[in-house]
């Protein structure tokens, strides 16, 4: 038991003590095995961006297109699949198991020797990736203390940020050390080195403990007082049977009572964060990450360079908006439980708009070095704005508003709506770019961050500082037709 234990007692919850429990490193390391996938989330979505022109096989534009969006598809299958697994196997069973799921995949594809083959291990990973995206922040938000879950889940948007910076630094050296190998060597090593942290999640997940939240709810007291206490919090096995109870007679004055779980508060947290999730995508984001490169890549590169070194060229400048996406996510990191989610997200998609529109300025009227550097200013602040307020903070309210019995199913859902939404845009926009010119299809997108605004200030409450039963409640309250508003001060 560490220092910071916290024994619940007398009338008190044992959901309680864990609320209020202090931080200890174990929760830090916890959530950091809980996001290992989010790393994977990020390096696989931005990898195979660097490799597409080196892999040797013939691939067909409908296969190549495949392997690139088709990831995101399988992501949304993972997902759905996750959800009702997940409520029904625990939490950290499926972590494990997609974890394992996604180093198979890595291996595959790093010793693949057909397209085949290296289409099948890519869903293999687009599945596993989905499918850990659906669980990663429901598992931290059942045993994160209140006033630090909004810190603790936005781990995963930063695993994601660094991800994908590590998957362009990882791809720029491979390139820059064997240049001649690129057809060779260097793609299978790029794809398949994400299997070394998916082992090591598989190796350290298998210890952490099951979720005590997903415990209780399945009426496993003796397990759930054992998660516990490994969580710091020590407490009897009646102590959690008097709990369950408790929570079972909430339950019944939820309105529908204990069978209805999918009450109109669930409902509307399903829809308001499926909305966002879908704002989160369609406003942009991945754009500049897979087609920045393409638009910069002219700043850094030389008339005359070979593959390998536009190659170079376009990933230095997509590692420079990686690198600003991982500083600005520790912007959002440190202000989440303080400022709150609505601010936060507030602030994100009016910076987004903004400098959405300068980008486009940009493009639309600028030549030569000022139009390189505005654009990438423009994008780097959008880039920015989003890291901060809006990628952590969907990922976050995703774990964060469902109650237990359905988190798994409903959080998963909302994971498989990012990805179809993920694929929709980044489907869409080369189509759009060209039917309407680069700089409309940006206006376009900064009204829609305008819209998402709208949205966010209209519906979402500020879910700050509230236990993720009174989370619940707050949905609730709100489908009964009270209004979007700041938490209470706490
Ligand atoms: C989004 C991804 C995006 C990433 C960028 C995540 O929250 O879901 O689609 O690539 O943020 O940092």
């Amino acid at each position: 038991m560490s220092d910071t234990s916290h024994a619940a007692s007398g009338d008190e919850s044992v959901l309680d003590g864990l609320d209020a429990s202090a931080m200890s490193s174990l929760y830090w390391y916890l959530a950091v095995l809980a996001c290992i996938g989010g790393f994977l989330f990020g390096y696989d979505t931005a990898v195979i961006g660097s490799v597409l022109d080196f892999i040797p096989y013939q691939l067909s534009p409908f296969w190549t297109g495949y392997l690139v969006a088709g990831a995101s598809l399988g992501a949304g299958v993972g997902a759905l699949a996750a959800g009702p697994l997940t409520d029904r196997f625990g939490r950290k069973s499926l972590l494990m198991a997609d974890a394992s799921v996604y180093a198979i995949g890595a291996l595959l594809s790093a010793f693949t020797v057909s397209a085949a083959m290296l289409i099948a291990s890519r869903t293999l990973i687009g599945l596993a990736v989905g499918a850990d995206s659906a669980i990663a922040t429901a598992y931290i938000a059942e045993f994160a203390p209140k006033g630090r879950r909004g810190q603790l889940s936005i781990i995963q948007q930063w695993m994601i940020t660094v991800g994908i910076l590590v998957s362009y630094l990882l791809a720029l050296l491979v390139f820059v050390l064997a240049p001649g190998s690129a057809k060779n060597v260097d793609w299978r090593v790029i794809l398949g080195i994400g299997a070394i942290p998916a082992i090591v999640a598989v190796l350290l997940r298998a210890r952490m403990p099951e979720s005590p939240r997903w415990l209780i709810h399945q009426g496993r007291y003796a397990d759930t007082s054992a998660a516990l206490g490994k969580l710091g919090v020590d407490v009897s096995e009646d102590e959690v049977r008097r709990t369950a109870d408790r929570i079972k007679a909430a339950d019944e004055d939820r309105p529908g009572g204990s069978r209805h779980v999918w009450t109109p508060g669930v409902k509307r947290a399903l829809v308001i964060v499926s909305v966002f999730f879908v704002f989160q995508q369609i406003t942009g984001i991945n754009v500049p990450f897979y087609y920045g490169p393409q638009l910069l890549g002219g700043l850094f590169k030389n008339p005359g360079d070979t593959a390998v070194h536009a190659a170079v060229a376009g990933l230095v400048s997509a590692a420079i908006l990686g690198l600003v996406n991982v500083i600005a996510t520790y912007l959002g990191f440190r202000f989440i439980d303080r400022a709150g989610r609505r601010a936060l997200a507030l602030l994100g998609y009016a910076g987004m708009a903004v400098f959405m529109l300068v980008a486009a300025a940009g493009v639309a009227w600028l030549t030569g070095t000022p139009k390189i550097v505005v654009v990438m200013v423009g994008f780097s602040i959008f880039i920015a704005s989003f890291a901060m307020g809006v990628g952590g903070t969907g990922w976050l309210l995703q774990g964060e508003v469902f109650p237990t019995a359905v988190r798994g199913r409903a959080a998963a859902n909302c994971a498989a709506v990012n990805w179809i939404a993920n694929f929709a845009i980044i489907q869409a926009f080369p189509s759009l770019q060209a039917a309407f010119g680069l700089p409309s299809v940006m206006v376009l997108l900064a009204v829609l961050s305008v819209l998402a605004f709208a949205f966010v200030f209209r519906f979402l409450p500020e879910t700050k500082g509230l236990s993720v039963e009174e989370v619940v409640a707050l949905f609730d309250e709100q489908a009964k037709g009270a209004p979007a508003r700041p938490a209470p001060a706490g």
